[in-house]
């Protein structure tokens, strides 16, 4: 197995699997509770049929899509994730690096391991900042502060991480910031030494936007869910949503919305976006899909905001069937985590390219030859 067998997600999820030491594989392969809901993220997309239409002159595909005011040449974007560094030493600049390429968004984690400075001064596509909102106020006014002077674009506050999700998989590996070798972990690091020598020689692992402030994650070993559940504050709520909306003062998006309720009053308090997503299933196993959830969400406030959504995405086709409901552009992590993992930003380039070739190809299919194209028209749902 190598990149050029690579022709498809579980390709790459395969190939990530033979690179990483297992701790982390099932850190980005893994989910809450019983992975009910990270496997609907995906098999939501299969309870609805394409129905395409044909004889429409599709010789050319734009598969451009405006979201936060920024033209993007493809409908879907890397999410932004954490640690990225542990998957691959070049981390967010190979994911960065790629999204460039493709002329695509790329999310920054505020637990990134190369800092928005450095983002910024390697890539101009446009970039989005996620936010967590912690305990201490002087460093979530630093991460709002950094990531204005680094010209980025959108600030996304994750707001379905209020405590850290069951993670039995974290568990059982023992999975940590930094990764910590255990006496179970031992063979694992063990059986992949190349993933061991490139951490430990091709530069330190750092979280830079947080280690000034907090030691968990860095100096101290914490689990994510851990760190979740002591470093942010559990008190946010809607008053203090719209406080960081108007103090960074640009395009705001909630990330993890998946109620109506909660997609109208993110309109209400100046939000220019919201994305629908469960965080890949990693929080409250049982919630609904971000697909299943999609229609009854661009609804209620699809003419006002940019719905994004996040989460499950494996093919174009799937792409097309959210687009098709409504969704301004899709987004997901791992999307591209298993990829990065695989092979750097070439393993990033080659996976986004792919998500292009399938969704030229399944437009061309579908008898349509731009984004605005897709419409309900084109789904039938199979259980409805
Ligand atoms: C996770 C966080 C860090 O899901 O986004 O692990």
């Amino acid at each position: 197995m190598n990149l050029k067998n690579c022709h498809n997600f579980s390709d790459f999820r395969a190939l990530a699997k033979k690179k990483l030491p297992s701790p982390i594989f099932h850190y980005i392969d893994g989910a809450a509770d019983d992975e009910i809901t990270y496997n609907r993220n995906t098999s939501a997309f299969n309870d609805v049929d394409l129905v395409p239409n044909v004889l429409r002159g599709v010789e050319n595909v734009d598969l451009s899509t405006t979201i936060f005011g920024k033209k993007i040449d493809l409908p879907f974007y890397c999410s932004p994730t954490a640690l990225q560094r542990l998957f691959h030493y070049d981390g967010e600049r190979a994911v960065g690096k790629a999204a460039q390429k493709f002329n695509t968004m790329f999310g920054v984690s505020a637990l990134a391991t190369v800092s928005v400075e450095e983002i910024s001064s390697l890539i101009d596509t446009p970039k989005m900042f996620q936010f967590y909102f912690h305990k201490d106020r002087g460093l979530n006014d630093s991460c709002l502060e950094r990531a204005k002077a680094a010209n980025f674009d959108v600030m996304a506050l994750t707001v379905d991480t209020i405590t850290g999700g069951n993670r039995e998989r974290d568990l059982r590996t023992g999975f940590t910031s930094p990764p910590k070798l255990t006496l179970s972990s031992l063979f694992s690091f063990a059986t992949k030494p190349m993933w061991g020598i490139n951490y430990l020689t091709k530069g330190k692992f750092e979280l830079p936007h947080l280690q000034d402030f907090v030691k968990e994650g860095t100096s101290t070993n914490s689990s994510i869910g851990n760190y979740f559940s002591t470093m942010l504050d559990q008190s946010m709520n809607w008053k203090d949503a719209e406080k960081l909306c108007s103090k960074w003062g640009g395009h705001f998006a909630l990330k993890g919305v998946m109620s109506v309720e909660d997609a109208k009053k993110a309109v209400d308090i100046g939000c220019t976006g919201i994305m629908v997503s469960n965080h890949g299933g990693r929080q409250l196993d049982g919630s609904r899909s971000p697909f299943d959830q999609l229609a009854e969400i661009v609804d209620a406030v699809g003419d006002k905001i940019d719905v994004i959504c996040e989460g499950g995405f494996q093919r174009g086709t799937h792409m097309l069937k959210a687009l098709s409901l409504g969704a301004k552009a899709c987004a997901g992590g791992r999307l591209y985590l298993y990829a990065l993992a695989a092979a750097g930003q070439a393993g990033v380039e080659r996976a986004l390219g792919q998500y292009k070739s399938e969704l030229e190809r399944d437009m061309k299919l579908m008898g349509c030859t731009k984004i605005s194209d897709l419409n309900r028209n084109n789904l039938r749902f199979r259980y409805s």
